[in-house]
């Protein structure tokens, strides 16, 4: 083996697995290890972004998640009321049988905004989180 290289084994639901392979297929990477390392270098990148991020924003929290896990609406929604100092609104979306979306309008420090969005996370069911934030004032 290469030195300073570590392998991984790693368990994931089928469907995932075949998403990801259809997705790295038609952007022509030669290899699915290739591929883990891209995605695993742009969720360093995402997380170390999020980081250095500081003050006052406003932002959007998009969450995806499978409302058929138990607990997790309740969850979200629990969150919401804890963070409701931070949180303007939200909406959200039936998207199909099984998943909803989740719109919270945040506006706040960044810092507890970053809080809020790694509670979410880690909730079982939560499929995808997105934060996009804007500075709170531009000026001209
Ligand atoms: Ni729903």
């Amino acid at each position: 083996m290469e030195e300073g290289i570590s392998r991984i084994g790693v368990s994931l639901p089928k469907s995932l697995l075949d998403d990801f392979d259809n997705i790295i297929k038609r952007r022509g990477y030669s290899s699915r290890s290739e591929a883990i390392r891209d995605a695993i270098r742009a969720y360093i990148a995402e997380y170390r972004w999020l980081e250095s991020e500081k003050g006052e924003i406003v932002g959007a929290v998009v969450v995806i998640y499978d409302h058929k896990i138990h607990g997790v609406s309740d969850a979200i929604i629990n969150l919401q009321h804890e963070f409701s100092g931070i949180i303007t609104s939200s909406m959200h979306v039936h998207l199909n049988r099984d998943q909803c979306l989740e719109l919270i309008l945040v506006k706040g420090e960044m810092e507890d905004i970053k809080r809020l969005v790694d509670r979410i996370s880690v909730i079982r069911g939560v499929l995808n989180i997105r934060l996009i934030s804007a500075m709170k004032e531009l000026k001209d």
